[in-house]
Formats: C-alpha cells, structure tokens, sequence
C-alpha cells in the first residue's frame, strides 16, 4: 500500500490503496515512517516526494483504526501514526508533494512540512478534525496560523472548510497548481532539480529556513495528548461510527 522507488537520488513514496481513498492505516504509517528515517542517514537519498493514486492523496486516517483505538484501552505512544508525526517533523531531507485529488485530515497537515507542494486543479484541501471531536495534529495547530494567518488557519482547522487549490495556493500551502495528467512529472523534476543540488548546503540552508524545531516538537507532543484522549471522547466515538454505518450501508 506504500510503493517505494529510487531514481536519481529522490525516494518515491506512493500511497496506493484507491479503494479506500488511500486511507492510512498503521501499516502505511510505518511504511512511511520507515522510509523519512532511513532519507536522514542515507546520503544517496536527496529529497522526497509523496504522491498518491488520480484523484486521491489521501483522505486521511483510516476511520475504522480511530474506531478501534476508541474502543480500545492501549495508549498511543507507540502508535504508527505518531511515529511518523514524529519522522515528518524530524525529517531532514527535503520534501516534495505531488497533491491530486483529495487531501483529507493528515493528506492537508503534513504538507506544512514539504518544502514544495504541487497540487492539481481539482485537489481539495479539509482538516475535519472539529466534526470528528478531534483536535488538529502534525503540528498544524502552530504551523498554520504561522503560514496563513489566525483567520484563515481557523477555516481550515476549527470550520473544516474546504480549500480548492487556488484558494490553498494564496494561502501559501501549495507552491505550483498543475494539471493531473503532468502533475507527477512535474513534482518528480523538482525533486530531482533538489536532489542535484549541493547536498550540504542544500541540508544548512533548510535547517536554517525551518529554524529551532524545539517550540514545534512540544506543540506536536501536546496535540498528540490531547488528540488521543479525544478520541475516545463521546464526540469522536459518535462520528467514526457513523461514517462505518455509512460504509457499512453501502455493502
Ligand atoms: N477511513 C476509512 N475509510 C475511508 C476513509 C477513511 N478516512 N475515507 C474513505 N474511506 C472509504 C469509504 O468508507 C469507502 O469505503 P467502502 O467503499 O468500503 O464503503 C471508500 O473509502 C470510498 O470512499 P467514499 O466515501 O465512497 O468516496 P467519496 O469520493 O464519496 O468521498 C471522502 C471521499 C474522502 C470525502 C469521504 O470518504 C470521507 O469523508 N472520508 C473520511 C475523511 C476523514 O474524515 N478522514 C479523517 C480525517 S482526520
């Protein structure tokens, strides 16, 4: 479900389960997580870039592990999903995205960590963190409002609006808006356009743009407390059972 390649110093990470919109499960998290860590202490590995399926990044978190976790008693320190939180803020290598289709919940928050974001004209950016009685992660809480504002991080955190990409793209999201059929070629020029550069001065000069990640870090561990007692508020358990009723309805 995460599909891996290496060509000219960029590792390719495709999210590739269509049938569920490329909902992430603990697997794919892993996957992931495994692939940005080993970017950190491979020197051929000089850039990233993330892509999904036609007309899907990703919608997200699977719902039906959220559900599991809800009911369950286990913590979430160890959970995928935060181990790869943790690998997106500590990444070293830089990070292009390639943004068709949906990008759901943690498909919008981890772009707040790529240093080029592509998005095609019928991407659409939602964080339905608030309906779902969740709180923002992936430290978006504090990058957002940095990125584009109080006003416009509260639309698209706390409201759950929808962002098209023009309108992502002037709130300083997305870098280029191209069409899905080059969209991929495109993203991979510019990752391969990185991984030609200078590699130390390439790692210095991002390290400097990013600048002390110690604030970002503790916001992270903050969201990732709070996140995991509200999912197993009532709020959250009443909005993940309904969107299973709603699949389960359709079977
Ligand atoms: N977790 C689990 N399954 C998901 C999913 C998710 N986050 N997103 C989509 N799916 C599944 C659907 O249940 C459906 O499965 P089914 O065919 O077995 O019923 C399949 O993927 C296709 O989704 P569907 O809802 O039919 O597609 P759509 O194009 O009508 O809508 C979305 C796409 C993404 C708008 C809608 O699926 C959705 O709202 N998903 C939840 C997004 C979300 O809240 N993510 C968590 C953010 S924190």
């Amino acid at each position: 479900m995460i599909e891996i390649e290496t060509a000219g110093g960029v590792q390719v990470l495709r999210l590739n389960r269509p049938a569920k919109k490329n909902a992430l499960t603990g697997e794919m998290y892993t996957a992931l997580s495994e692939a940005l860590e080993r970017g950190n202490d491979d020197p051929d590995i000089r850039a990233h870039l993330l892509c999904g399926v036609p007309g899907a990044f990703t919608a997200g978190n699977d719902i039906a592990d959220f559900l599991q976790y809800a009911m369950g008693d286990g913590g979430m320190a160890d959970a995928p999903v935060v181990r790869f939180l943790r690998a997106l803020a500590r990444c070293e290598t830089p990070l292009v995205a390639a943004v068709d289709g949906l990008a759901i919940g943690v498909g919008t928050t981890l772009l707040f960590h790529c240093d080029m974001v592509y998005a095609s004209p019928r991407a659409l950016f939602k964080t339905p963190f608030l309906d779902l009685g969740l709180v923002p992660e992936a430290g978006a809480s504090l990058l957002a409002p940095q990125r584009m504002g109080h006003a416009r991080a509260f639309e698209l955190l706390c409201l759950g609006e929808g962002f098209d990409p023009v309108r992502a793209k002037a709130a300083g999201l997305v870098n280029h808006i191209v069409a899905e059929e080059t969209i991929e070629l495109e993203a991979l020029q510019c990752a391969k356009a990185i991984a030609a550069k200078p590699a130390e001065a390439m790692a210095l000069s991002r390290r400097l743009l990013i600048g002390d990640r110690t604030v970002l870090h503790a916001r992270m561990e903050e969201e990732i407390e709070l996140f995991a007692q509200r999912l197993r508020s009532e709020e959250a358990k009443t909005a993940f059972t309904a969107f299973m009723a709603k699949s389960q309805a359709r079977d």
